[in-house]
């Protein structure tokens, strides 16, 4: 069997879409259930639904083989496991945005509310910015609004958030997509099954017609 983590939600059923077209689908995924876990004996797959966060906690610790993840939620994980594949979807870019008349003052710390305590971190590192993080959990556009921060860095999509709360780009610090990650010791020891498994999504993300 070859466990699979997927993130709930839409990242989650495009990937699910992706696999069933090579073959690992499983029925039972497309019912409306509460169920976390599904599997297809005959084509060996085992899916489970994670929340997007914690898609690479399973695969750190092999209790999922491979992963499906946006590359923001892999980065700040920090986590020791394999990227194999950019699956092209689920694309955004992390950026710092402020309000339209910020200007930054670097002769103070810059106030920075994020939930991407390590990528801001990392970013201000590289240009040697003094910084306070605040950490916030959603809605994070609000800060800089209320005065609660400077700056925020945050995923940008279609942008519409940014600019329906009168705030703007600084800078783009990352494009993001999703990725196909895979615990390094199934990636020894199931390495058949995930190279095929890689291989048949990179056809598939190739071919137009699929
Ligand atoms: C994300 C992100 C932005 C928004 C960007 O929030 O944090 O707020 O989407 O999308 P846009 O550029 O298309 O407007 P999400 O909807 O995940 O909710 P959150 O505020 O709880 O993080």
């Amino acid at each position: 069997m070859l466990n699979v983590a997927l993130p709930k939600g839409r990242l989650g059923n495009k990937a699910y879409k992706l696999f069933e077209k090579i073959g690992f689908d499983c029925n039972e995924m497309l019912d409306d259930s509460r169920k976390l876990v599904f599997e297809n004996k005959e084509k060996g797959i085992r899916y489970f639904l994670v929340k997007p966060s914690d898609v690479p906690v399973y695969v750190l610790h092999g209790a999922a083989d491979v992963g499906v993840v946006g590359k923001d939620i892999l980065l700040e994980s920090n986590a020791s496991v394999y990227e194999l594949l950019d699956l092209g979807f689920g694309k955004c870019k992390i950026c710092v945005a402020a309000h339209k008349d910020f200007h930054d003052n670097t002769n103070t710390t810059l106030r920075v509310a994020t939930k991407f305590l390590n990528i801001a971190s990392n970013y201000y590192n590289s240009i040697n910015r003094n910084i306070e993080i605040i950490k916030l959990n959603g809605s994070i556009e609000l800060a800089p609004i209320t005065g609660l921060s400077d700056v925020i860095v945050d995923i940008v999509e279609t942008g519409n958030t940014l600019m329906e709360n009168n705030l703007k780009i600084i800078h783009e610090i990352i494009p993001i997509s999703a990725r196909l990650i895979a615990n390094k010791s199934s990636f020894q020891f199931k390495n058949d099954i995930i190279e095929k498994l890689k291989k048949s999504c990179e056809e598939a993300l190739n071919d137009k017609n699929i």
